[in-house]
């Protein structure tokens, strides 16, 4: 991992776990004395972070107040914006933060959380609002790492995909949720399904020959005219395909996970490992989360159900077909059908847990939902521009032996998220010559490296 400011904070905790264990019996009062002193810290120091977090279910009326208030709090650095309206109308809210809101700046990347999907699974809701509160305070209270990611990185936070389902579930009466009341949208269609199957487009031109990136290019308006689709579908299609994002998560409930593409098998079969070209990146990007979060990365966890199957689940990651195929998801939508790179994170056993076991979500997930957002920044980003220096957008950027092209933006931008590593990577665009450079890669940050036409 990027040696980060929340790397130490973890290292340090587990060491100051070890030494509790070693100095217990020992006769020095002065250094248990000194621990409590510690721990006392560490306890002041969580609850002054936690400040001002709400730790609790937000209604639709209530999410939007709390996307307010945070705009409200931190004005210069967010902006709230809607992508669309669901079935019943209700606004899929977003709110965006970055020092330039409301724009893409020339080679700052863009990151989404998408939560909420599934409108039962509400933990991912809560925890996208809790992060907007956590990453403003932060912000204000001039957390250096904080204020670098934001300055640095365009983040768009969308609390929920499916407002509808969502206030069904939340209406049952009692502590208990139905396992399935409010999964879907208000038409009763499972979000998570109801994608394009560019899967099946892939494995086609694995095999003939064919593009490997962008399948939905020039398709926009049988999109629009695609009555299968779901409103909130579209309207997040439509988004993905404006701007340029290069990571994204989607944050489920139901089990304790974070799982990479590809979901969709290819022969069909049920349980099929299904390596995408970027295995090795998606597998790097899964852990950077699981790691960070220690009932996600524990070995020794028990499964959410005794009849559940975890055996394709190693370091809290697995890869999506492997557990089960699920095809028309929006994970592997985004990697086929744009620059993005998203993995789809499980978060809790219970999809609706009561409420006042929010805030141990909250605690278990805070590090990694940080740490996930810096990974925009490694693997490889530049410019391609022509000899005078104008962008070329929609040019190739390809690396040598990873069969997934990704384009650059409108300003000649790209970004390339790569394991570390050695790569030759080309930049092509229809009447110039290929430029083809060697790089090394590092953890992180990313390297830059420009690469002009001639
Ligand atoms: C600043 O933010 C990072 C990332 O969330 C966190 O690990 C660190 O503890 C914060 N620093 C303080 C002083 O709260
Ligand atoms: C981008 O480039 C590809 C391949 O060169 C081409 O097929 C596609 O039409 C271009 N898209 C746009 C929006 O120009």
């Amino acid at each position: 991992m990027k040696p980060s400011a929340s790397l130490a904070l973890l290292t340090l905790a587990a060491l100051a776990s070890v030494s509790a264990a070693l100095v217990r019996g020992s006769p020095s009062a002065d250094r248990d004395r000194d621990q409590d002193r510690d721990r006392d810290h560490e306890d002041r120091d969580h609850e002054d972070r936690d400040r001002d977090i709400s730790f609790e279910y937000h209604r639709y009326e209530e999410l939007r107040k709390a996307l307010v208030s945070v705009w409200l709090q931190c004005p210069s650095v967010t902006r709230i914006y809607t992508v669309g309206e669901s079935f019943e109308g209700r606004e899929l809210l977003v709110l965006e933060m970055s020092d330039n809101p409301g724009a893409h700046e020339p080679g700052e990347p863009e990151f989404k959380y998408i939560g909420n999907m599934h409108g039962n699974e509400a933990v991912g809701r809560e925890l996208i609002i809790y992060l907007a509160q956590y990453l403003c305070n932060q912000y204000q209270q001039g957390n250096d790492t904080i204020i670098n990611l934001i300055h640095n990185t365009r983040i768009h936070l969308m609390p929920s995909m499916n407002p509808d389902g969502f206030e069904k579930a939340a209406s049952q009466s009692g502590e208990i949720k139905d396992w399935f009341v409010g999964r879907s949208n208000a038409q009763g269609v499972d979000l998570n399904r109801n994608f394009p199957d560019l899967d099946r487009i892939i494995y086609i031109n694995e095999r003939e020959g064919g593009a490997n990136n962008h399948l939905l290019q020039n398709m926009k308006k049988a999109v629009d005219e695609n009555s299968k689709l779901a409103p909130e579908t579209k309207a997040v299609i439509h988004w993905i395909m404006d701007i340029p994002f290069v990571l994204s998560a989607n944050l489920h409930g139901g089990d304790v996970v974070a799982n990479y593409p590809y979901d969709e098998t290819r022969t069909g079969s049920a349980h099929e490992y299904s390596a995408s070209p970027d295995d090795v990146v998606f597998k790097s990007l899964a852990r950077a989360y699981s790691m960070y979060n220690p009932v996600m990365s524990d070995p020794h966890r028990a499964p959410c159900r005794k009849t559940d199957d975890d055996s394709s689940f190693t370091d809290g990651i697995t890869n999506g077909g492997a557990w089960y195929s699920v095809p028309g998801g929006m994970q592997d939508f985004n990697y086929l059908s744009s620059n993005c790179f998203e993995i789809t994170l499980e978060l809790s056993c219970d999809k609706f847990p009561s409420e006042d076991v929010l805030k141990s979500y909250w605690d278990q997930n805070r590090n990694s939902l940080v740490n996930y957002i810096e990974q925009v920044h490694r693997g490889v980003k530049g410019f391609v521009r022509d000899l005078q220096g104008n962008p070329i957008s929609n040019a190739s950027i390809s690396v040598e032996g990873i069969n997934h092209d990704l384009t650059t933006a409108n300003d000649g931008d790209y970004w390339r998220l790569l394991a570390p590593g050695n790569y030759k990577v080309a930049a092509s665009a229809p009447g110039y010559l290929t430029v083809i450079k060697k790089v090394a890669v590092a953890f992180s940050p990313a390297t830059r490296v420009r690469l002009t036409h001639t």
